[in-house]
């Protein structure tokens, strides 16, 4: 390892006080993709909760093979290997978990209110935040044999430094706040969020997420656009139900409500 990693890992490992979530951690200077690596290690069986980080990665990836901007020094791009024993439908309340949890940790933090776009969107000031890709391998009998839990969180990142195609729709917490955030102890804060979260899905699944999604749906009420594998649906967001589906009461058509589990929302 060299000093940099020395120094990260260290500090980490100073601040983190999770039982086995990023207990066991590989940092990178530079990464494709975390999601990638971590994809990769965790066909191997590594421990459960083990952490891939990177200070930069040059093919970070985002929902829908969306390219994720990931420039060195100022944010934060990490993995979760997980090997939860859950069916692979489970996915999108996971998602939505993490991201309630993420929502609530650095809107307590920041003193902003920070909502969640389903699925995966991390919102303030109506731009984004952040953001959060499942990806997992499946068993024939529809069982996750392996999880990686992708988030990228901008962090430190000042407002000139994004790039012009992403100035209007994106932000960090260093914007939103006016100050710096030591990115290794917020890590550890987040980990130990993440730990708790995950421990509370494996125990009693998502029902005790749900009422703290409801104040951070950023879609609730709003009418938009979706693309789904039945074509475009348009209609008005009523939350979601007890799997994390999307409600959307179809346009024109008060007594139609898709269920909607995937999707690419495309105006709202
Ligand atoms: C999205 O909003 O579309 C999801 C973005 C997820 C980005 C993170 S950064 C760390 C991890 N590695 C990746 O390549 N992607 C995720």
């Amino acid at each position: 390892m060299n000093n940099t990693q020395t120094d990260f890992v260290t500090q980490l490992e100073t601040a983190l006080k999770t039982r086995f979530l990023g207990r066991r951690a590989l940092y990178f200077p530079e990464l494709g993709s975390t999601n990638t690596s971590a994809l990769q290690l965790a066909k191997e069986k590594v421990g459960e909760g083990t952490l891939i980080i990177a200070d930069s990665q040059s093919a970070g990836r985002g929902q829908k093979d969306r390219q994720w901007y990931s420039p060195p020094g100022v944010n934060l791009y990490f993995s979760l290997i997980l090997y939860p024993d859950l069916p692979i439908t489970s996915l999108i309340s996971l998602t939505l978990c993490i991201g309630t949890t993420l929502a609530g940790h650095l809107g307590r933090l920041s003193g902003k209110k920070i909502y969640l776009k389903w699925p995966n969107d991390l919102y303030v000031q109506g731009k984004k935040l952040g953001g959060i890709l499942l990806e997992a391998a499946g068993s024939s009998c529809g069982k996750i044999q392996y999880l990686v839990a992708g988030i990228g969180l901008n962090i430190n990142q000042p407002a000139h430094q994004f790039p012009l195609a992403l100035q209007a729709n994106a932000t960090s917490l260093a914007i939103q706040t006016g100050h710096v955030f030591e990115r290794t102890v917020l890590l550890a804060q987040i980990l130990m969020e993440l730990e708790k979260t995950y421990c509370l899905y494996l125990e009693r699944g998502f029902s005790p997420f749900l009422s703290q999604f409801e104040p951070l749906d950023y879609l609730a009420g709003k009418t938009l656009q979706i693309k789904t594998a039945q074509g475009i649906l348009e209609g008005r967001a009523l939350g979601i139900n007890s799997d994390g589906a999307l409600l959307l009461q179809e346009a024109g058509n008060d007594h139609l409500l898709h269920k909607i589990v995937s999707g690419t929302i495309c105006s709202f």
